[in-house]
């Protein structure tokens, strides 16, 4: 819808927000999503350690939000933590056997203890105990889940999780303060309402941030230091005092992909169209509605960006001079409204003089390379990242194709996290050679 300068655009207003018209796409289920996936990245491979708190219903969602990432988790529960939740649940959801016994036969030499953590990156414990917390620090090894802490050589990742005295009271302290003088990384806790009706710290972090914080641990840090600016979600053009133009954008690509450049070590300033996305641990977000605070934002910190990628679904048009009030209905069937053309954020980046490293996404609905490569010309980007519209908009994977100027690279379907690395590790490479060139 490029090119025009103004348009005169007649629009039926019956709802408060106008939406772009989209096909239907076709979602596959979880199952062929996951296999499809699977085969083709290497995932890593985590212990997920889970000690006896009430906390550990939520180790259950855990195991998800780590497979989104394409982690591959292997559980390892204490004898407490099985009165919480059983062992079928979590073999169930890993779809790997689950360790609770030091002895357990399905070990070949009977090294559980040692057997089950060589083959691992890491081992996460979530929730940790303050009683677990205290026999990590003096080293007791009196069940399967502390010795194989004891006689691990991976990292080790420890959520707390417990009452609010517990968790303030000065051993407890003292013990979190010698974790990690011993190398070990705590996740949270967090303050909030707690299990037992009190409110204070000592709550563990919701499953997804414990997920998002494995795997920016785990990710190789190929963007150390850079900063990475980029913009997601839709924008919002208003109409009047309540309605305004939107798109079906719901900011879960650029959010996955501010998370990956993060884990990668990036310092990243995200402008964030309306989304409904939690932020991204670690994020500098402004929050924007419509493209042209979105542009003036982008404008605002332009010259201290390394990285600029343009993922926002940022609307080609708006009305011009918005109502102040409410427009009401009239007896006249039509309703025209005045649209006028929009900044190009991502085409105004490319265009500075020394513009840094640039990335822009090309959704289309047909002829996706051909399009997406005139695209790349037209705006002067290093990179475009195209997908076909009906199969990503408001889905949680996607199949993406990256083009530059060495030629275009597809990428196979799999969640939104899994291709949001990929971009990541494919913009560092060419990054760091275009440095190289320079
Ligand atoms: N973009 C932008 N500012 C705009 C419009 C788009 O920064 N005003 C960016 C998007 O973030 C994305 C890329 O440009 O990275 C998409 O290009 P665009 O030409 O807007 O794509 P379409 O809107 O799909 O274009 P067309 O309608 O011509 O297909």
């Amino acid at each position: 819808m490029n090119g025009a300068a103004s348009l005169w655009f007649t629009v039926h207003v019956s709802h408060f927000t106008l939406f772009y018209v989209l096909p239907q796409y076709v979602t596959l289920t979880a199952d062929s999503r996951r296999k499809r996936y699977m085969a083709d990245i290497s995932s890593k491979k985590v212990v997920l350690g889970v000690t006896g708190g009430v906390a550990a219903y939520k180790a259950a969602e855990l195991v998800r939000r780590l497979a989104d990432h394409g982690i591959d988790v292997h559980v390892v529960m204490t004898q407490a933590a099985c009165s919480f939740i059983t062992p079928a649940t979590m073999q169930a959801l890993s779809g790997n056997p689950v360790y609770t016994d030091m002895w357990d036969a399905r070990i070949n030499n009977s090294m559980a203890h040692i057997e089950l953590s060589r083959d691992k990156a890491a081992i996460v414990i979530a929730p940790a105990t303050a009683d677990f917390m205290a026999k990590l620090v003096h080293g007791h090894a009196d069940d399967l889940l502390s010795t194989l802490c004891l006689a691990r050589d991976c990292a080790l990742l420890v959520a707390p999780a417990m009452n609010r005295q517990m968790w303030d009271h000065p051993a407890t302290q003292r013990n979190a303060v010698q974790l990690e003088k011993d190398g070990v990384t705590l996740l949270g806790p967090v303050s909030g309402d707690q299990a037992c009706g009190e409110t204070g710290a000592g709550r563990m972090l919701e499953a997804q941030d414990i997920a998002d914080a494995v795997a920016a641990f785990l990710a190789p840090k190929t963007l150390a230091g850079v900063r990475v600016l980029m913009t997601a979600g839709p924008t919002f053009e208003p109409i009047d005092a309540v309605r305004g133009i939107t798109n079906r954008s719901s900011g879960k690509m650029g959010y996955a992909i501010a998370r990956a450049a993060i884990g990668a070590g990036a310092k990243v300033t995200l402008v964030s169209g309306p989304s409904s996305q939690p932020v991204p641990a670690g994020a500098s977000v402004t929050h924007v509605q419509s493209a042209a605070e979105m542009f003036d934002a982008v404008k605002r910190n332009a010259k201290q960006a390394d990285i600029f990628i343009g993922v926002a679904a940022v609307a080609d048009y708006r009305v011009d001079k918005p109502r102040e009030h409410k427009i009401k209905k009239t007896d006249k069937s039509q309703l025209t409204l005045k649209l006028v053309s929009n900044p190009d954020i991502l085409g105004w980046v490319a265009a500075q003089a020394t513009p840094p490293f640039t990335v822009g996404f090309a959704a289309e609905s047909q002829n996706l390379e051909t399009y997406a490569d005139e695209k790349r010309r037209r705006k002067k980007v290093n990179l475009i990242v195209a997908n076909l519209a009906q199969s990503a908009i408001g889905a949680d994977d996607n199949e993406v194709m990256l083009l530059d100027d060495t030629g275009t690279h597809k990428l196979v379907r799999a969640p939104k996290e899994v291709v949001a690395k990929d971009i990541v590790a494919r913009i560092a490479t060419l990054y760091k050679a275009g440095k190289k060139r320079r």
